[in-house]
């Protein structure tokens, strides 16, 4: 009897809400908030998720979002993420918001924060989840915007833990991000961001000596460089790697050429992560599961990859 991969106690560090929007539930608050979908029904919004690299998801993703208007959605959402985590024994989350998608559409930084913590303080007294939540900047917009973002969010200061960095990666650098990010780690705020998915190692190298990260999101093209494979696994930060969506993404051709047990065996703090679930295919469960089919994941290593995700959370864990 091999391991139960959903019964393994986990713990999710990089995952985006947006991205949780499942397509159901779109076109149920679509509907309540009178917003016309450019999409007959689920299956056809189903049928639109074939990408061929990040932009193309993105493009996807933030039309999705434009459902969520009022407290009531961010609530929705968050809850039915949470629902998910306890059928999968996802016991502690750390999931990143993207304010900016929805605070330029005229929605309030509080309408967003408080159906999404609402949510998050009910699965802790329900059931006992831990979690910390990360607000993201997008990184296609300025340094300016963002700068703008954390003082909008300054009034809910103790609903969020850290500041993260997501968004189109090629030609927007971490270091476009140093100012804002000292400005966080000044107020207490953690800072991680997402590099090395489809940027080069060197945003890698930026995103820890720049802005200071303490853990980094994706990460996998660290493997183009062993002096920055050595720094990771020296000061073991952390990876928040997500192999699903770099499949989906054409990160890689198939979870074959994956290199995340690679890493794992190499002595890098490599964690596993959904990103994206409701538009990559699986949740926690089912990417645990695609490593196990396709690149033979033994049971000591998933043990492994889960523990990690408790080792590098970023605040106390249940
Ligand atoms: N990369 C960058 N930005 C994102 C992602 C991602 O995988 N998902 C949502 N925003
Ligand atoms: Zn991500």
């Amino acid at each position: 009897m091999s391991l139960d991969l959903n019964a393994l106690k986990k713990s999710e560090l990089h995952i985006h809400l947006e991205g949780s929007l499942e397509p159901d539930l779109m076109f149920r608050l679509a509907k309540r908030n009178g917003i016309a979908l450019p999409y007959a029904n689920v299956e056809s919004l189903r049928a639109a998720y074939d990408f061929n690299n990040l932009q193309d998801f993105l493009d996807l993703y933030y039309r999705g979002a434009q459902v969520l208007l009022q407290e009531e959605d961010f609530y929705d959402l968050t809850r039915a993420y949470l629902d998910r985590c306890r059928a999968q024994n996802v016991t502690h989350v750390e999931p990143f918001f993207d304010p900016q998608t929805h605070t330029d559409r005229g929605v309030s930084m509080a309408t967003v924060i408080g159906g999404i913590t609402r949510a998050l303080k009910e699965a802790k007294a329900e059931w006992g989840l831990s979690y910390g939540l990360i607000l993201c900047f997008l990184r296609h917009l300025s340094e300016d915007e963002a700068q703008h973002t954390l003082d909008a969010a300054l009034p809910f200061r103790e609903h969020f833990v850290g500041i993260g960095l997501d968004s189109s990666e090629q030609g927007h650098p971490p270091s476009k991000f140093k100012y804002v990010f000292a400005r966080g780690r000044d107020m207490g705020l953690l800072p991680v961001a997402h590099a090395g998915e489809e940027g080069p190692p060197s945003y890698i190298w930026e995103a820890l000596d720049e802005l200071g990260v303490v853990r980094v999101d994706h990460g996998v093209r660290a493997t183009e460089d062993p002096d920055l494979i050595e720094r990771l696994r020296r000061d073991q930060i952390p990876l928040t790697v997500c192999p699903l969506s770099n499949i989906r993404l054409k990160v890689y051709e198939s979870l074959k050429q994956h290199p995340i047990l690679d890493l794992l065996e190499d002595g890098l703090k490599v964690t596993v992560n959904s990103d994206d679930p409701a538009y990559f295919g699986g949740y926690m469960t089912e990417n645990f599961e695609a490593l196990r089919a396709q690149l033979g994941m033994t049971d000591d290593q998933a043990e492994r990859l889960a523990r990690n995700g408790f080792d590098a959370a970023l605040v106390p864990t249940t």
